[in-house]
């Protein structure tokens, strides 16, 4: 076989991916961002033609359904292998997905459908409720949203969290599985609440990771970890609600003395500057600063607002820059 012949049989992992949302009204679809933590930097599937990988979730409970078609299958012929050079395979699509998604994840369409019955009656989010908070939707409805603070600890969340964290490795950069016998991490998940006659039902929005680190003698220094929202709810305020939330939890925390972020990218970036600005404003913090900023009053509104240095000499600069006439 030449390399010619090979690449036909070579796949995009990212564009034959396609994962969807299902609740009993609709179907939310979206893309991955990218594939390469589970295809490997080329983001290829090799032995396939029209491959396609769909991978759908309950709304609520975040149980999945894989299902992978193809028309061809490669089928290495006789003569291209030689007893000391072994032939070339099809590349295992269905065992690299096992690897890393959840160990419930069912390629039954029935058994899905009876999980996507059973989510309706009784999915409730897990852990303790944080806050609460309305978004208003293109229609002009009000959407009611809840965030909920969990641990390892709980059995039920970490069996949870093995389904979600599988975004991770399709939507943030660099991301890996974080270790689940560590109780230290602090999760927080959002989740949508819809009424269903007497009832409501929940569907999951996004989430993000937090891990404590000690800070001698007495203190700790939280650092955000790992942050997403799905496709479907991106761009409507979820992030900076969540933001909001977990930052004003820490700050009110006594032994917290700073919040900082893991490998923030640029979105990220975007998010927390606009909620820090904010929140550094309604809270009068920058009622003295005028120019030049003596390095006292840096540290000090540092230190009042548990920002990291960067973070506040960045928010100083975006409060002048925006009051320059
Ligand atoms: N560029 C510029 N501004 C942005 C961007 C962006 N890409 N994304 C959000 N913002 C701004 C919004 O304009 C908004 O400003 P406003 O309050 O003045 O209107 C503010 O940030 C909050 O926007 P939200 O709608 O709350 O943002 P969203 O819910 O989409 O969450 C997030 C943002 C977390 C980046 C989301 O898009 C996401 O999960 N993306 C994919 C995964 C990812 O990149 N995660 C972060 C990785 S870094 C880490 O994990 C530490």
């Amino acid at each position: 076989a030449t390399v010619s012949d090979f690449s036909n049989w070579a796949v995009n992992t990212t564009e034959c991916m396609e994962l969807g949302i299902v609740t009993a009204k609709d179907t939310a679809l979206f893309s991955p961002e990218f594939t390469y933590p589970l295809f490997g930097m080329h983001e290829t599937a090799f032995g396939y033609k029209d491959l396609a990988i769909k991978i759908l979730y309950t709304s609520g409970s975040l149980r999945a359904h894989v299902s992978i078609s193809s028309t061809a299958k490669y089928q290495p012929s006789g003569s291209s292998s030689t007893a000391d050079v072994s032939p070339v395979l099809a590349d295992d699509v269905p065992g690299i997905l096992k690897k890393y998604m959840a160990p419930d994840t069912t390629t039954n369409l029935d058994e899905f459908m009876h999980i996507m019955e059973e989510d309706l009656e009784s999915f409730r989010p897990m852990g303790e409720k944080v806050h609460e908070y309305q978004v208003e939707t293109e229609d002009g409805d009000e959407g009611d949203y809840e965030i909920y603070k969990c641990s390892f600890k709980d059995r039920r969340f970490r069996e949870y969290h093995r389904r979600m964290q599988f975004f991770v490795l399709l939507f943030i950069e660099g991301s890996s599985y974080i270790e689940e016998d560590d109780e230290k991490w602090e999760l927080y998940t959002i989740f949508k609440r819809e009424k269903n006659g007497q009832s409501c039902t929940y569907h999951f929005v996004g989430y993000c990771s937090a891990y404590p680190f000690y800070c001698w003698p007495d203190k700790t220094r939280m650092r955000i970890s790992q942050f997403l929202i799905l496709p479907p709810y991106q761009n409507m305020g979820h992030g900076g609600n969540l933001y909001e939330t977990i930052f004003s939890i820490f700050t009110q925390r006594k032994d917290v003395i700073e919040v900082t972020v893991e490998d923030p990218n640029e979105s990220f970036s975007d998010m927390r500057d606009k909620c820090d600005l904010r929140f550094l404003q309604d809270n009068h913090g920058f009622d003295n600063i005028s120019v030049p900023v003596p390095m006292d009053s840096i540290q000090e509104l540092q230190k009042k607002f548990k920002l990291t240095n960067r973070q506040t000499q960045c928010c100083i600069e975006m409060y002048l820059l925006s009051n320059l006439d």
